[in-house]
């Protein structure tokens, strides 16, 4: 077990620690760079945030993160490049396939964003200025100084709002986040653990440490003897002999979802025959959660209450969706599954299941969630729409939408599992003809089969199916960022121009 004070947090960037919910005003910028000198000379005195926790909390928040061609453009080299994941080099709309796979066809297809849509032209940098309440002009003239203008070019400013805690279709947001072992109070050995459990290794969500396989995700290693730049990044872990050039840092996944408000609360209208209480159910049912973040679970747990948003719950008691419908978006997007079906406690039973003998057709395993867990970062954008006002047919036309934000070790294990095989696919978990009723597109599968459909049930009744769902959410953009630890950002800093020979 390690202290929680022998943590390196004073090389994280704070981001991985807090979500800066009380610094409400944010400005998110995606920049290219002009002037590669005038770059590195910024970036050497940015005042990043670190996850040092201050009294008072600060007032002002800075977080930088690059994407691929931004690490090469700052002449990082090939070989540090090649040591981070493919889905981080070749980017979200790397081939069709992988656009397929999540869910980016039809309306999200890339060729429609407004940014990000080809892999080649992705913006640089992705800088996250955050304030207190009426500071952001302030803290904007401080981190855009006389080097700013000269190093970096503004592609686009996305636009984000405060709304508290709520997100632009009126629930609660940001309630349920993986709690990070920092201390390493948990073991990941798969048999001395295989029940659902909020707590986290800290290599699922930092690079350089080690994550629920008890491993270390692939990332990049130097050898210092080869590059002099390297003597003052952290050693690796595992070989204390290499470098670890990702090591405090972490992979950031950028969406910017646009939210049709009006048209999913008018579309809840008409199915619900225009009942208020029935619309809400049938909303709730869509999220798992009630507006106010009551988990529809929640009356059948004992030790959560209704009032409670407690988030420690899982979805054993309701196998078959009565409570809590199957394709809600929560239970999509964490099902809460342990490593072995719900009920097997016992020694012979937990063999029986471990060798695959006795699965019952509805314990038909989603793959165990400890591995595929997010931590969002999230921010929405647009005006406060009220459901009531978003009913009405003639609701102000606006933008609205939520610039999501995780924070993974792995891409394609973390947020593109989850995406693919959880959220947008119509065969999760044994269901059919339906996605994410929130999230999901609802192009047919190649197949012909449609995905507009939605299960739920009735309180106290038979499973109902809705139909014709349109969708609501359509891809504006999107990216995969790597956000450094601090002494990678110097390392960067204080890199030759590009092409130059990093040997001593
Ligand atoms: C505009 C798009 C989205 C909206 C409106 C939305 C809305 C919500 C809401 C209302 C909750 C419940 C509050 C909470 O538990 O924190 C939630 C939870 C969650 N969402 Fe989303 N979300 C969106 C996109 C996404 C995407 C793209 C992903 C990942 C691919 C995602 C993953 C999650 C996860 C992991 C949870 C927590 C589930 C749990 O642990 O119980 N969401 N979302």
């Amino acid at each position: 077990m390690r202290k929680s004070s022998d943590f390196e947090f004073d090389d994280l960037q704070g981001l991985l620690h807090f979500g800066y919910g009380k610094l409400t005003d944010t400005c998110f910028m995606l920049l290219n760079i002009a002037n590669v000198d005038a770059a590195k000379r910024w970036l050497d005195k940015a005042p990043v945030s670190r996850a040092i926790k201050t009294n008072p909390p600060p007032d002002t928040a800075l977080q930088i993160a690059f994407s691929v061609q931004g690490l090469k453009k700052l002449g990082v080299s090939e070989s540090i490049i090649n040591g981070f994941s493919d889905e981080f080099i070749y980017g979200m709309t790397r081939n069709e396939n992988c656009s397929r796979r999540l869910g980016d066809i039809g309306r999200n297809a890339p060729k429609y964003w407004k940014w990000g849509n080809n892999s080649a032209e992705m913006p640089h940098i992705l800088l996250l200025l955050y304030a207190k309440k009426g500071g952001l002009e302030a803290w904007r003239r401080t981190v855009e100084d006389e080097h700013f203008s000269q190093a970096f070019q503004l592609l686009r400013h996305l636009p984000t709002s405060d709304m508290g805690r709520i997100e632009p279709f009126g629930f609660e947001d940001g309630i349920s986040q993986p709690t990070i072992d920092w201390t390493c109070r948990q073991s990941t050995d798969l048999h001395e653990r295989d029940r659902y459990s909020n707590l986290l290794a800290v290599g699922e969500m930092v690079l350089g440490y080690r994550n629920e396989y008890g491993q270390y995700t692939a990332r990049p290693l130097i050898d210092p003897r080869k590059d002099r730049y390297a003597t003052g990044l952290p050693n690796a872990e595992d070989d204390p002999t290499l470098k670890d050039f990702s090591r405090n840092g972490t992979y950031l996944v950028l969406r910017q979802l646009d939210q049709n408000v009006p048209g999913f609360w008018q579309f809840l209208d008409k199915v619900s025959g225009s009942v208020p209480e029935k619309r809400e159910q049938l909303a709730a049912s869509m999220v798992g959660r009630e507006r106010n973040g009551t988990p529809l679970i929640a009356e059948h747990i004992p030790g959560i209450s209704r009032k409670d948003h407690g988030n420690h719950f899982t979805y054993d008691l309701d196998p078959t969706g009565n409570h809590c419908p199957i394709s809600a978006h929560i239970r999509r997007s964490n099902p809460r599954t342990g490593d072995l079906p719900p009920g097997v406690t016992g020694f012979i039973s937990r063999l029986i299941k471990i060798l695959g003998f006795g699965q019952k057709p509805e314990e038909d395993l989603v793959a165990s969630s400890r591995f595929h867990r997010l931590l969002r970062r999230g921010r929405s954008y647009g005006p406060i729409l009220a459901p009531e006002d978003a009913v009405k047919l003639d609701a102000p036309v606006a933008e609205h939408g939520l610039q999501f934000i995780c924070l993974v070790a792995n891409i394609s294990r973390q947020f593109e599992f989850v995406q693919n095989a959880w959220t947008m696919s119509s065969k999760f978990s044994g269901l059919q003809q339906e996605r994410d009723p929130l999230l999901g597109n609802r192009e047919p599968l190649m197949s012909g089969e449609s995905t507009d459909h939605f299960n739920h049930p009735e309180p106290s009744g038979p499973m109902q199916k809705t139909c014709n769902l349109p969708q609501f959410i359509t891809v504006h953009g999107g990216g995969y960022f790597f956000m450094p630890g601090l002494r990678a950002l110097k390392y960067i800093s204080a890199l030759p121009a590009n092409g130059s020979d990093h040997s001593s």
